[in-house]
C-alpha cells in the first residue's frame, strides 16, 4: 500500500549524515539502492543525491516497518524516520561517507514502488549507450551522473558571479532569428504566419552581441543554446550551450588575461584546482610545425620533425617531388616502436591515407643500423643528420610524409595523437591550457574554389596585415584566438572589426559583392553606420569545459538529456512525423523518399 508525506518533513539529507549526528532522530527520503535481508534483520541502502545511508529494520525495534520492508524492493521510493546510531567499529564502511552511521527506522512510509530498472542504478555500468539514453531519467539517477548535473550547476554559477564581479551585464538574445555565419548548416524554423519563409536558430548570438556592443552595453555575456545540423562526434551535438561574451574598446590581451581568470576560478570552485596563468601561447603557425594541429595537446612529446631542406635534393623521389612541388616532407619519431610488425606499420599507412597521405615511410632504428625499404635512398651524411634531428635511436621507428602542407600536418597529427594514446604517454591526471593566436584571417576552399573566413567574416585582421587583403589574403593574420585544453578547443573568439572599409574589403576578399553582403548582413552593416566601439570577444563550449572537468569522454554525459550520433532523442523520440494540418498550416510540403531508396 502507497502512503503519503503528509505529516512528514524531510529533516536531513541521506548522504549528510555522520558520526556527531548519533542519537539524533532523523527523516531522510529517497530510492532503495539495494536491500538485503539478513533473516533477522533487513538492510536497506537508502539513496538520494547526496549519496547513501543504511538503514536497519528490525521486527523488535518496528514491527509495522519491518512487514512493510520485506516487500520493498530497488528504486522503490521511502521515506525513513529513524534514530541515527554509530555502528559498531567493525562493521563500518570506508567506501561512503555516511559509513560510520545507519539509521535503525522506528518508521518507514513507501511513498512508491517501481519496476526493475533496465540496468543498475551504479556507477561504471557498462550498457549500451542508447538504452541509458532512452531511459535518460534513471541514468541521471546514477550517482555518477547526478555529480555531473551538480559540477554543471556549480561551473555555470562560478562562471555567472565571476562575469558580474566583472561588470557584465547577462542579457538574452533571440531563439528565432537569421542564419549566423558560423560555418554550419542551419535548423529551420518555419514561419506560419509568413508563408514560405524560415528563422534560423542560432549557431552562436554572434551577431547580436557586436549589436550590443553598437547599442552601448560595453560588456555582454550569456549562457546560450547554440544550434548546428553538423556531423556529429563526441566533442560535438546539434544543440549546446556556449559561455558566450563581447567587450568594448578591448584589444587581445585584455580578454585572454579575463578568460584565463576565469578558467582559474572555474577550476578552484569546482574541483579544487589551483590553474597557473598565463597560460603558454603557440602562434597557428607553430602549433601545425610543432604537433600538426591548431589544438595541441601538450602534454606529451612526439613533436613533429621537419627535414624538407634534405629531402629537398636527395636520393628519394617520393620526398623531392614532394618539396619541390610546394609541400613538405615531416616526420614523427615513435620511440621503442621498432617491434611494429609488418601488419602494423600497414595498418598504420591505411590510417594515414583517412587524411589524403600517400603513403608513409619509414626508417627502423635497430642496433645494426637502419632497417628500411628507403634507407638506401639517402646517402650516410643525410641518414646521420635525420637520425640526429629526430634524436633517434636503437628502438625507435621514424614515420614520414611527403605532401602538401595540410595534409602533412593533418596526417601526422592525427598519428601523433594515435601513438600517445597507444604508448600511453598521456597523463590523463594533468590539465594543460594554452591559447593558439595569429589564425590565418581567410581559408581557402578547395571545394567552393574560394577564399573563407577561418573563424567569421567579422573577424578583424591584425593592422599590420590589412593591406594584404589587397595583395596576399592567404598571409593576412587574424586578431583570433582558441583556448585549447588537452587537446580540446574549448574557446574561440577574436576581436571584429569595426570599421566600414575593412569589412567591405572583408566581403570581397570572401566574393561577396556588396549586394550579397547588404542581403546578408545588412542590418549589420547599417548599424555599423552608427558609431560602432571597437570590440570582441570569445565563446566557450561549455560543454567541452564540463566533459574535461568530469574527466569524461563525450559532452553527452555533461548534457542533461543529449541526442544520440544520429541527432536523435530517443527518448522522447525526436524528431518525428507531424500532423498533415500542422505541415499544411506551415505552407510545407514535404518529399520523403522510401528507405529502401
Ligand atoms: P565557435 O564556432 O568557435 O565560435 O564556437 C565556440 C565554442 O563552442 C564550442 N562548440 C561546440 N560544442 C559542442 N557541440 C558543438 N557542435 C560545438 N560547436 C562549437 C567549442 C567552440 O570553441 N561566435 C563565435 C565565438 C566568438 O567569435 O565570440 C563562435 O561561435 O568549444
Ligand atoms: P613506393 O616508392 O611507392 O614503393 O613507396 C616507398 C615507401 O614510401 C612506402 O613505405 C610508402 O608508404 C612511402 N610513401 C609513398 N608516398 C609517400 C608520401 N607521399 N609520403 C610518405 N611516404 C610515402
Amino acid at each position: 500500500m502507497l502512503e503519503s508525506m503528509q505529516d512528514w518533513k524531510r529533516t536531513h539529507y541521506s548522504g549528510t549524515l555522520r558520526a556527531e549526528h548519533a542519537g539524533e532522530t532523523v527523516v531522510v527520503t529517497g530510492w532503495v539502492d539495494t536491500r538485503r535481508d539478513h533473516g533477522g534483520l533487513i538492510f536497506v541502502d537508502l539513496r538520494d543525491r547526496t549519496g547513501i545511508v543504511q538503514v536497519v529494520f528490525s521486527p523488535d525495534t518496528a514491527p509495522e516497518a519491518f512487514i512493510k520492508a520485506e516487500a520493498v524492493r530497488s528504486e522503490y521510493v521511502l521515506a525513513v524516520t529513524g534514530t541515527v546510531q554509530r555502528r559498531p567499529e567493525e562493521t563500518e564502511n570506508e567506501n561512503i561517507a555516511t559509513g560510520q552511521v545507519e539509521i535503525i527506522c522506528t518508521e518507514l512510509r513507501v511513498l512508491n514502488n517501481a519496476q526493475t530498472p533496465p540496468f543498475y542504478i551504479e556507477d561504471g555500468i557498462d550498457v549500451d549507450e542508447n538504452l541509458r539514453l532512452r531511459h535518460r531519467y534513471l541514468d541521471l539517477r546514477r550517482p555518477e551522473m547526478q555529480e555531473n548535473m551538480k559540477l554543471r550547476h556549480r561551473g555555470t554559477k562560478v562562471i555567472r558571479d565571476f562575469l558580474d564581479s566583472q561588470g557584465f551585464w547577462e542579457i538574452e538574445t533571440p531563439m528565432l532569428t537569421r542564419s549566423t555565419p558560423e560555418g554550419a548548416r542551419d535548423y529551420l524554423v518555419p514561419s506560419r504566419v509568413n508563408d514560405g519563409k524560415f528563422y534560423a536558430l542560432p549557431q552562436s548570438p554572434q551577431l547580436f552581441k557586436q549589436l550590443l556592443m553598437v547599442s552601448g552595453m560595453d560588456r555582454y555575456f550569456q549562457i546560450a543554446r547554440c544550434f548546428r545540423d553538423e556531423d556529429l562526434r563526441a566533442d560535438r551535438q546539434p544543440e549546446f550551450t556556449q559561455v558566450d561574451l563581447e567587450m568594448s574598446f578591448v584589444e587581445v590581451d585584455d580578454i585572454l588575461e579575463l578568460m584565463e581568470k576565469m578558467m582559474q576560478r572555474m577550476f578552484k570552485e569546482t574541483i579544487g584546482m589551483e590553474v597557473e596563468r598565463p597560460f603558454p601561447r603557440f602562434s597557428y603557425h607553430e602549433a601545425m610545425e610543432r604537433f600538426g594541429s591548431d589544438k595541441p595537446d601538450i602534454r606529451f612529446g612526439l613533436e613533429l620533425v621537419d627535414i624538407s631542406d634534405l629531402a629537398e635534393d636527395c636520393g628519394f623521389k617520393v620526398f623531392n617531388a614532394a618539396v619541390n612541388s610546394g609541400g613538405v616532407v615531416k616526420g614523427i619519431n615513435a620511440p621503442g616502436c621498432s617491434i611494429f610488425t609488418r601488419k602494423e606499420i600497414d595498418d598504420l599507412t591505411k590510417f594515414a591515407a583517412i587524411y589524403k597521405a600517400k603513403g608513409l615511410a619509414y626508417l627502423v632504428i635497430t642496433e645494426d643500423g637502419v632497417k628500411s625499404p628507403i634507407a638506401k635512398f639517402f646517402t650516410e651524411r643525410e641518414m646521420d643528420t635525420i637520425l640526429t634531428r629526430f634524436q633517434a635511436k636503437p628502438g625507435d621507428i621514424i614515420f614520414f610524409v611527403a605532401d602538401r602542407h595540410q595534409v602533412a600536418y593533418d596526417t601526422l597529427g592525427a598519428l601523433r595523437l594515435h601513438l600517445a594514446e597507444r604508448l600511453d604517454l598521456i597523463p590523463t591526471d594533468k590539465y594543460q591550457f594554452l591559447w593558439v593566436l595569429d589564425f590565418p584571417l581567410v581559408a581557402y576552399d578547395d571545394e567552393g574554389k574560394r577564399w573563407e573566413a577561418m573563424h567569421h567574416p567579422f573577424t578583424s585582421p591584425r593592422d599590420e596585415d590589412i593591406p594584404l587583403l589587397d595583395s596576399d589574403p592567404a598571409k593576412a593574420r587574424a586578431k583570433a584566438y582558441d583556448m585549447v585544453l588537452n587537446g580540446v578547443e574549448v574557446g574561440g573568439g577574436s576581436i571584429r572589426i569595426h570599421r566600414g572599409d575593412v569589412q567591405e574589403k572583408m566581403f570581397t576578399v570572401i566574393g561577396l559583392d556588396q549586394e550579397q553582403a547588404r542581403e546578408k548582413f545588412g542590418f549589420m552593416l547599417d548599424a555599423f553606420e552608427y558609431g560602432a566601439p571597437p570590440h570582441g570577444g570569445i565563446a566557450f563550449g561549455l560543454d567541452r569545459l564540463l566533459m574535461l572537468l568530469a574527466k569524461r569522454k563525450t559532452i553527452r554525459d555533461v548534457i542533461p538529456f543529449p541526442k544520440t550520433q544520429s541527432a536523435t532523442d530517443l527518448m522522447v523520440s525526436a524528431p518525428d512525423t507531424v500532423e498533415p494540418e500542422q505541415l499544411r498550416e506551415l505552407h510545407i510540403k514535404t518529399i520523403v523518399k522510401s528507405k529502401k531508396g
